[in-house]
């Protein structure tokens, strides 16, 4: 091999026929294989970009032998000149020179064809990134993660690192993981008979975050806007496509927002990162579009081009009372809305996504700010087609003694930290959670959350 520096297939065929000519150096992963006795065609990706750059192994220069172990799956290293190609489908290709095998795929590789369901490649979600549909995926969600960084960060918004182990429980739904280094066979008790916990690791009963809004509102009425970008997790034992035990979640938190302008926030931020992903991931959007959502695109436009709809949750509520629609789950004041519920409105009712806003205090977290009818909190919840809720948050009760009160209400314990926020120098301040996965899901067009994520964790499986 001569000493030539390798370029990615990306790089390669982003110069296109300007770069032929000359001698190129590239290494990668056979998609396929296919020719005749005097030329072969290799399809090789190296995973910088959904496009395969062809490689032609003229049989005048290589025995068959030498090409034998070119089969789907295994890695090679080429070096030869790029030229404009001849065939369709392509722009240039690389006449081979030398070529070195770095591993063969024995012919049990999984992944031999396209053409594979995504149920089965969840089976093989340790090889499923070399395919099409991944490698556009995870793709996406890289583009995605740094659009959500360069948002923020062009704002003025500080990074702040929430913890992932905590003692305290932010959205109170009784969903989490416990972390416990107590022999689990032998529990230590107290004199009463609970388990003693001030033996535990940390001297007391912790937990893995359900969110990191509790400790981001510490960081807001201090640096002004922060946001949080971290794994959280979740223990409910929910099995649908738009669940996980562990995923990522983004929140944002704002001193001196109201409801308003966390409203606004929301849109701009959400409609920022899909023209994000629109502009530099449009090979992949359009293979999604192409192969498994032929709808895709003209949604992801749509949702950038208007208007979200903003609507009291009461209001919400008439209008699926008004619908004459059959739902599963009853409708009436006060209901926590099902996913069919959330989606009438925004697919069939308004077409468009919506901002419900105002819900009842009931069915929402004990931090959120109490309306002056003293039944409905500041509550907003950023509704989505295909997907439902995208985003939740709201105005924070920034008053201490409402807040005080309601703690106490629910008989919530350990939250003196908290409330010292409203105690001293207390602010109206607002913020928001947008499931990372779910907006992946989005902009790829997939069905299911846990193919949006490389290492997927539900009930009963942990497999990685
Ligand atoms: O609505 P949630 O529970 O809100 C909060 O956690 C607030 N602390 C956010 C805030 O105000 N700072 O969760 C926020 C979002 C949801 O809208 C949804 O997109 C996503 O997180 N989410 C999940 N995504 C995947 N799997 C799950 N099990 C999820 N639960 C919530
Ligand atoms: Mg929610």
């Amino acid at each position: 091999m001569d000493n030539i520096r390798r370029k990615t297939v990306k790089a390669i065929l982003a110069e296109g026929q300007e770069g032929a000519g000359q001698l190129v150096d590239v290494k990668g992963w056979v998609r396929t294989r296919r020719g005749n006795k005097h030329v072969q065609f290799v399809a090789l990706n190296d995973g910088s970009t959904i496009n395969n750059l062809q490689i032609v192994f003229d049989l005048s220069k290589f025995t068959e032998d030498e090409l034998k172990p070119i089969t789907t799956g295994s890695s090679i290293h080429v070096q030869g000149e790029l030229v404009a190609s001849q065939g369709a489908g392509q722009s240039v290709e690389v006449q081979a020179r030398e070529l070195e095998v770095y591993g063969t795929a024995p012919g049990d590789y999984p992944l031999q064809k396209k053409g594979h369901t995504l149920e089965f490649l969840r089976e093989k979600a340790h090889l499923r990134p070399r395919t099409n549909t991944f490698g556009a995926v995870l793709r996406i969600r890289h583009a995605l993660a740094y659009a959500i960084h360069k948002f923020f960060n062009d704002k003025g918004f500080y990074y702040f690192h929430t913890p992932l182990i905590t003692a305290s429980d932010a959205e109170g739904a009784g969903a989490q993981f416990q972390v416990t280094t107590l022999p689990l066979e032998e529990l230590p008790r107290t004199e009463d008979g609970k388990v003693d916990y001030s033996e535990d690791f940390f001297g007391k009963l912790a937990c893995l975050t359900v969110s990191g809004q509790l400790e981001g509102e510490l960081g807001a009425t201090a640096l002004g806007l922060i946001y949080t970008f971290g794994p959280t997790f979740r223990a409910e034992n929910s099995n649908t496509p738009r669940h996980l035990s562990e995923f990522w979640m983004i929140e944002p938190e704002m001193a001196f927002y109201e409801i308003a302008d966390n409203m606004d926030l929301a849109e701009e931020f959400i409609k920022y990162c899909i023209n994000y992903a629109l502009e530099h991931c449009a090979d992949d959007i359009q293979f999604l579009n192409d192969h498994f959502d032929k709808e895709l695109i003209s949604r992801l436009k749509f949702v950038v081009e208007n208007d979200f709809v903003r609507l009291p949750y009461t209001e919400g509520i008439e209008i699926l009372e008004k619908s004459g629609k059959k739902f599963e789950f009853p409708v009436f004041w006060g209901v926590d809305l099902a996913s069919e519920h959330e989606r009438y409105l925004v697919e069939e009712h308004f077409k468009k996504p919506v901002i419900l806003t105002d819900y009842p205090k009931e069915i929402k977290a004990f931090y959120m700010k109490l309306n002056d009818d003293g039944k409905t909190v500041r509550a907003m919840d950023v509704l989505f087609p295909k997907i439902g809720e995208i985003i939740g948050g709201s105005q924070r009760e920034e008053n201490y003694d409402k807040l005080k009160g309601r703690i106490e209400e629910l008989g919530l314990s350990g939250m003196d930290w908290y409330l010292d926020t409203r105690k001293y120098g207390t602010v109206p301040h607002s913020g928001f959670g947008l499931g990372f996965e779910r907006l992946v899901l989005f902009v790829t067009g997939m069905q299911n959350i846990r193919d949006v994520i490389p290492f997927p964790r539900y009930p009963k499986n942990c497999e990685y």
